[in-house]
């Protein structure tokens, strides 16, 4: 999977200089010349490398670095700036920054510093990652995401090993006996090797869609763990939901042009509504409701997706008339 750089400079000539450069290198780049706009992209898709200006319009490239640090804490941030000083690459680090270039650079220049970059990233999480359990939490690492043909080779295995044991197929099975079935499944796959533990959660999760208490529980005892530890693990992460997902899943957009445009507004109509805040299902497990950053279809906004489908230009009453669509579809009773 290619790497993913996101580049936030307010000249398009930066920004067009660095999607060759990195392109050729590998990278899948990401540019925008809004500072707003690149920390709503950080919340929905994890990069690997943010390239930062110092001086843009809005919002300063130092506040940019604090809140990259908060949000996207695994990226490797490179502060790029036109008027260099030894007091701002201090500060620059002080923030989270991994690194400090001063424009213009040559091609080798910022190519060596964004390697060096990552390089460092990658050591102090390995620091993080071992200090697991021990330290407060200061944050949340995003988790790339797991390879759809893992999955793919994963479900294959289930529906033959149910076959050959002339069992009935998962779709048939509780939920509490299927989310064990998938948990040992998923075990097996990965050796029931506690050095394997964040592959297992991602790939239980990606299958399951969320980790149960009960999963967590099945995890601890078959990699000999404290419950206690998987779940301050997995709570570390922003990805993981711990709550089964609802039949029908809405998502307000609240990156950049949703939120200027009602995307609050948005929340608060699900929330009289249903009675769910993000992150949570109802009681009967109809709806669930998830907060998430751009879409990629701003000119709609604000945009509510429900069950994948997209709807913009939302506004309360239209959202209620979406919902109440679906309720007059379901079972009575
Ligand atoms: S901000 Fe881009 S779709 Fe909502």
């Amino acid at each position: 999977m290619a790497r993913k750089m996101l580049v936030i400079d307010d000249d398009p000539m930066v920004l067009s200089s660095c999607l060759r450069i990195f392109e050729s290198e590998g990278f899948h780049v990401v540019t925008t010349t809004s500072p707003e706009e690149g920390l709503s992209l950080v919340l929905d898709t994890y990069f690997d490398v943010v390239l930062c200006d110092w001086m843009m319009p809005g919002l300063d490239g130092m506040d940019v670095i604090t809140e990259l640090d908060k949000t996207s804490p695994g990226s490797a941030v490179v502060m790029i700036s036109g008027y260099p000083s030894i007091e701002r690459a201090t500060e620059a680090m002080k923030r989270g920054a991994m690194d400090y270039v001063a424009k213009p650079f040559t091609p080798d220049e910022i190519i060596k510093a964004v390697d060096e970059a990552r390089q460092r990233k990658e050591t102090e999480e390995i620091r993080v990652i071992e200090r697991f359990g021990r330290l407060a939490k200061t944050g949340q690492l995003p988790l790339p995401s797991i390879d759809e043909r893992v999955l793919q080779a994963l479900s294959a295995a289930i529906d033959e090993r149910r076959r050959i044991a002339a069992e009935p197929s998962l779709e048939s099975l509780s939920e509490p006996e299927r989310l064990r079935e998938i948990t040992l499944a998923v075990l097996d796959k990965y050796n029931r090797d506690a050095h394997n533990l964040i592959p297992v959660l991602q790939a239980v999760h990606s299958y399951a869609g969320y980790l149960s208490y009960g999963t967590i529980g099945l995890i601890a005892k078959e990699l000999r763990m404290s419950e206690h530890d998987i779940f301050g693990t997995a709570s570390f992460y922003a990805q993981f939901k711990f709550q089964k997902p609802g039949k029908h899943h809405i998502r307000v957009c609240a990156g950049t042009a949703c939120f200027v445009s009602g995307g609050g507004v948005m929340l608060e109509a699900i929330r009289s509504k249903l009675d769910i805040v993000p992150g949570q299902t109802m009681r009967d497990g109809l709806f669930s409701l998830e907060r998430v950053a751009c879409l990629g279809c701003c000119a709609l906004a604000p945009v509510v997706t429900i069950d994948g489908e997209v709807h913009g230009n939302m506004n309360p009453a239209k959202l209620s008339r979406a919902i109440d669509r679906i309720y007059r579809t379901e079972p009575k009773g």
